[in-house]
């Protein structure tokens, strides 16, 4: 395909997710630690006469095709800040995304999050609107509170709706992780909605960043990691998905050295010691029947990043 760019991005997990009450807006305050995953999507931008989406591989069908797309939605916001500073656009500034689905939908991975943020980073390269990382997360947070997070990447905290990131200061530790997928998704409003009503009455405190988990990442020790993982909507989630329980403790039970939802679920992680004990782990967890699927991961990983585009040497990808 000639003058299109191809976008990697990550799927995300939260090593710590601390929900505080809700706000006026219907948010949460959050502070909660980024991890990106080698699990990715591969976004594909071309210039069209109007915009479309086109999406292919796991979950495909759940995926909304029209203007609720939230890749649609990230064209249509970066075209509006071009219009404003006056970008030079070309003639057919319609866009037609293809997604290549691998992150499952509405799994707590972030998956349409990443859809938006490779869109947002494609477009940016196709158009030549030379926005930085920075701006574009600034534009990502209208679009979805993780959005940020996956232009980003790697390990960050985030503060606020989670839109707020700092990159964590940790050394460069490749962490070994196995994913179980659920047989079913978990809407994650109605997963804030029942953290809200467990907790009814009492009074929340504000969220903070985890000392214990923040600790072991500076260490770099997996067998700190392990037990310092936290989600304050893991208990909601496994109130209306009673089988994450049991998931959990299945791969507790052979051996992994931490258990934890992703996001607001269904989606397990589990961190493994190396790389041989998560394709143990990968092996067995399926024989306990808990899960849909399972797939290992390796974390940190850049956020979205482009694999074929202008800005590859001609000749080099087959362009
Ligand atoms: O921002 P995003 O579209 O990913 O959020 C989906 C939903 O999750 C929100 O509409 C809200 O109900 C809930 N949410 C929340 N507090 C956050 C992030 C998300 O209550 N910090």
């Amino acid at each position: 395909m000639a003058n299109s760019v191809t976008v990697r991005v990550p799927a995300k997990i939260n090593l710590q997710l601390a929900v505080g009450p809700p706000r006026p807006d219907g948010y949460h305050d959050l502070v909660t630690v980024f991890h990106a995953i080698s699990l990715a999507d591969e976004i594909t931008v071309t210039p069209a006469r109007a915009d479309s989406v086109e999406t292919s591989g796991e979950g495909a069908d759940a995926v909304p095709a029209g203007r609720d797309n939230l890749a649609l939605k990230a064209v249509a916001a970066l075209r509006a800040v071009c219009a404003l500073r006056g970008t030079d656009m070309p003639e057919y500034a319609g866009i037609a995304v293809t997604i290549r689905k691998r992150i499952p939908v509405a799994a707590g991975l972030a998956g349409g999050s990443a859809d938006a943020a490779g869109t947002l980073v494609a477009c940016n390269e196709l158009w030549q609107a030379g926005l930085t990382p920075g701006e574009l997360c600034e534009i990502s947070a209208g679009i979805g509170s993780d959005v940020a997070f996956s232009v980003l990447g790697g390990t960050a905290v985030g503060r606020g709706r989670g839109e707020r990131l700092t990159a964590a200061l940790v050394p460069p530790v490749k962490y070994h992780w196995v994913l179980a997928f659920a047989d079913g998704a978990l809407p994650t409003p109605k997963v804030y909605g029942t953290l809200d009503r467990l907790r009814g009455d009492d009074q929340v405190p504000a969220p903070e960043l985890s000392s214990q988990l923040m600790s072991a990442l500076r260490a770099g020790e997996p067998g700190e990691v392990g037990p310092a993982l936290t989600n304050d909507l893991a208990e909601p989630a496994i109130a209306m998905f009673p089988a994450l329980r049991k998931t959990l403790d299945a791969g507790l039970e052979l051996g992994a050295l931490g258990a934890m939802v992703s996001g607001s679920g269904p989606t397990c992680f589990f961190l493994a010691r190396d790389a041989d004990h998560a394709t143990d782990l990968a092996a067995a967890l399926p024989g306990a029947g808990v899960c849909r699927a399972v797939a290992t991961a390796t974390g940190p990983v850049p956020g979205a990043t482009i694999v074929r585009g202008r800005s590859a040497a001609p000749g080099k990808d087959g362009h």
